[in-house]
């Protein structure tokens, strides 16, 4: 207890100077609690709203994918450029530091392995297991005209209720089937129908046509996933494009892990999105760290 001995008179109220009170200026997300703000803020980062996610979870159902071997060797390395690491328990608790404290995205849903029908998701983690893993967000799985659409729907709106009760914001990780087409109407109707049903915000692909409309019409984050594997110059165009249309940053994979040189490709990544460098610009700084690191 405080010493009640040499209480002094209080003073400093500032009585002319009103108390500020900042508005939560990422997309769609002002009227949410303390916590749920906080953990967001642990994903976008605070001055340029913008994310770039470092995703490995391709593992949850392909299994050790290339790049992704020894995750301890090639991943870790690369923590201290990501903004935020998107991954399964699994590999968080075995592989990942706990001294790593940044936003950790955690897959929240899976079962089917790649040998199986892919829509057929579950809820892949108790509420519980994401509080004491301390995570920033839960990701889950949506397949809009997927086989098992309306199951993975309610997965998703089943992980926003138990997370809203929580403070733990989900990102609905829209997934497009083999025989859909990947284009700006499919990803407005999946992204848009993630964040109507709660999602905080949505992972999508970009699409060369009419990506702004995409953006346009979610009332909440975008993130762009990097999807397979580009020459370096082509996937730095790729991220420029769509954060100049309205995505808030990236959760880019196998863009980063099987880059030839992946610290350098996601620092470059992060100029595109944090300082709105043009892809060339990137490029060059690409160019510069890979040569430095050999
Ligand atoms: C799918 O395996 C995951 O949701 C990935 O996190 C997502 O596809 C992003 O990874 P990539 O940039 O490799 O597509």
């Amino acid at each position: 207890m405080a010493d009640q001995d040499g209480i002094q008179d209080t003073q400093k109220y500032f009585v002319d100077i009103p108390m500020a009170s900042e508005p939560f200026t990422l997309r769609g997300s002002n009227s949410r609690d303390w916590g749920f703000k906080n953990r967001l803020s642990n994903i976008f980062h605070h001055e340029t709203g913008k994310t770039v996610m470092l995703a490995i979870d391709h593992g949850y159902f392909l299994g050790p994918t290339a790049g992704l071997e020894r995750v301890d060797l090639t991943i870790v390395p690369l923590l201290p450029y990501a903004d935020t690491l998107m991954c399964t328990r699994g590999i968080l608790r075995s592989t990942i530091p706990p001294t790593f404290t940044k936003g950790i995205v955690l897959r929240s849903s899976g079962g089917p392995s790649i040998l199986k029908e892919l829509s057929n998701e579950e809820i892949a983690v108790d509420i519980e297991d994401a509080v004491r893993l301390n995570v920033a967000a839960m990701a889950v799985q949506v397949f809009i005209g997927g086989e098992h659409e309306t199951k993975s729907v309610h997965n998703m709106t089943r992980l926003v209720d138990i997370g809203n009760r929580y403070g733990i914001p989900v990102m609905g990780v829209t997934a497009v089937g083999k025989d859909m087409v990947r284009d700006a109407k499919y990803m407005r109707l999946a992204a848009r129908i993630c964040a109507e049903l709660g999602a905080a915000y949505v992972k999508t692909y970009y699409v060369a046509e009419g990506f702004d409309t995409v953006t346009a019409s979610c009332p909440v984050p975008i993130v762009i996933a990097g999807g397979k594997k580009l020459p370096e110059q082509d996937a730095l165009k790729m991220a420029y494009r769509a954060v100049q249309q309205g995505a808030a940053g990236v959760d880019m994979g196998r863009n980063i892990f099987q880059s030839e040189a992946p610290a350098a490709m996601i620092q470059a990544v992060g100029k595109v999105v944090h300082e709105n460098r043009n892809p060339e610009e990137a490029y060059d700084v690409y160019r510069t760290l890979k040569s430095e690191t050999k």
